[in-house]
């Protein structure tokens, strides 16, 4: 027998076929007469589907009227048309198996709706509600989204490594990677000595793949890496991960002005493919997540980007005569209460800002003709903040070394890189999107750690 997923179920609506579907009890309810009726969930899609399952079936009185939410269960029999309002088909049972008991008096997960911190902490059963399933299939969409939106354009996937020796935004913030024992650390000179770890010198998380795809995009011209970084960041914020993913483009022969137009049409085509490919999941969060969200992202494909430079951003912060918890002045980094002004007040839409003050950028970004900024660029989102951070790259050899040297970088250690502008240098831009940033954005959630199954944040890593 056919083995059926109810999203195909429900979108051919086979009348008369005998089929078997497999899922989760979402609720059991007994009619008068002898016969139940059983919601089905089985992941595919946010729709249960309805059994019917009456006496005639053998276990109805010793199985079939325990069943309790959450119980794993196989229904074989007819599709029929359904007399009830608000669905067209239900499934007539001739066999129900049980594969799980759930017991009512112990599964977590009421009928009621429960809070999102409350379901954090069961995050193994939470992709059984109808909110955190539609996240990880909206998600998963989106994935593919970033892949079809590359692939079709030409740019070729790079896997750039996990673990490197490298810091690319030199924040710092670096989780160790080390097979070194603790009790016992091999020492020279009173410092740990490194050269006896499993790589022989200090190894980390990536932070980002960048650099390792800048080496690509001067091979094969338009690349992409899209995995997961590390950043060991104190910010207990509701945007801030310890493991987050990013999606890195990096384009040779491409100035700032084509690095901000692929960026825009990147997140546009991620928000018109989730509107086309999960209006159920989206009218869902519409309800109960962000009350107006469709409009939202209707909204966001309906305009251009406004691009402005930092130094005008900074005098219309000043302009706005707002009691900011952080000062405003030329110099000084953006923070999310300014980003957040930006977006929200001043334009109302998604704000590109370029052009910042070399100080508060990495060293690898192109440096301005006036010497005082550089060819950066972030973009802020109504709600987010920031949403991406890009720039051009500085592919002058001279330069680079100067700003390397500035920033205090080890120079040995970064020779590659400085090969990439010795050997046939060229133009090259690149950004990263913060891929939970923008599933937050477009399911709505408040929280980023809703947008990603397993949060990792300081203090917690459990699962
Ligand atoms: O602005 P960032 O630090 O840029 C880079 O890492 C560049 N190397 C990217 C590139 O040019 N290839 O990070 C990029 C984006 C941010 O705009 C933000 O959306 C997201 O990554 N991000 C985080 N998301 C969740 N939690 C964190 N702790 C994040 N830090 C950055
Ligand atoms: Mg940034």
């Amino acid at each position: 027998m056919d083995h059926y997923r109810i999203k195909n179920l429900l979108a051919d609506k086979p009348i008369g076929k005998a089929l078997e579907v497999r899922g989760w009890l979402k609720t059991r309810r007994d009619a008068k007469g002898n016969f139940s009726f059983l919601e089905i969930n089985d992941g595919s899609c946010l729709a249960n589907l309805q059994v019917i399952a009456d006496n005639s079936l053998a276990n109805y009185e010793t199985e079939i009227k325990r069943l309790t939410t959450g119980c794993s269960i196989k229904a074989a029999g007819n599709i029929i048309e359904s007399p009830a309002k608000g669905q067209d088909i239900e499934l007539h049972a001739k066999e129900i198996e049980i594969y799980g008991w759930s017991p009512a008096e112990s599964y977590p997960l009421q009928k009621k709706r429960h809070s999102f911190e409350f379901l954090r902490e069961i995050a193994h059963l939470r992709p059984r509600t109808n909110s955190l399933s539609a996240v990880a299939r909206v998600r998963s969409v989106l994935s593919y989204a970033v892949h079809n939106f590359f692939q079709e354009r030409g740019f070729f996937l790079v896997h750039t490594p996990i673990i490197t020796t490298s810091d690319c935004e030199g924040a710092g913030e670096l989780f160790t990677v080390t097979s070194l024992d603790y009790d016992n650390l091999p020492k020279s000179g009173g410092k740990v000595d490194f050269s006896r770890d499993f790589f022989g010198r200090p190894a980390n998380l990536t932070v980002s793949g960048q650099l390792q795809a800048e080496i690509y995009a001067l091979a094969l011209g338009n690349v992409y890496t899209f995995g997961p970084t590390f950043r060991a960041e104190n910010s207990n914020t509701s945007r801030h991960l310890a493991e987050f993913w990013m999606i890195e483009p990096e384009m040779a022969f491409c100035d700032l002005d084509r690095d901000i137009t692929v960026a825009e049409d990147l997140l546009k085509h991620m928000v018109s493919y989730v509107l086309e490919n999960c209006g159920e999941d989206i009218d869902l969060f519409d309800r109960y997540v962000e009350k107006g969200l469709k409009v939202k992202l209707e909204d966001i494909l309906s305009h251009d980007f406004i691009r402005i430079p930092y130094s005008d951003a900074i005098d219309l912060l000043d302009a706005s005569g707002r009691d900011f918890e952080f000062p405003v002045h030329w110099g000084a980094d953006l923070q999310t209460e300014h980003e957040r002004f930006l977006a929200e007040e001043s334009f109302q839409k998604p704000v590109v800002v370029t052009d910042y003050p070399k100080e508060i950028k990495p060293f690898y970004m192109r440096m301005n003709p006036d010497e005082k900024t550089v060819s950066a660029m972030d973009i802020l989102f109504p709600g987010i903040g920031e949403i991406v951070g890009g720039s051009q790259r500085e592919e002058r050899y001279d330069v680079l070394r100067a700003r390397m040297v500035e920033a205090g970088l080890d120079i040995e250690e970064y020779e590659w890189y400085l090969d990439l502008r010795r050997y046939g240098s060229v133009p090259h831009a690149g950004f990263g999107v913060g891929f939970e940033r923008i599933v937050q954005f477009i399911t709505g959630m408040a929280n980023i750690r809703e947008a990603i199954p397993f949060p990792r944040t300081p203090g917690s890593a459990p699962f």
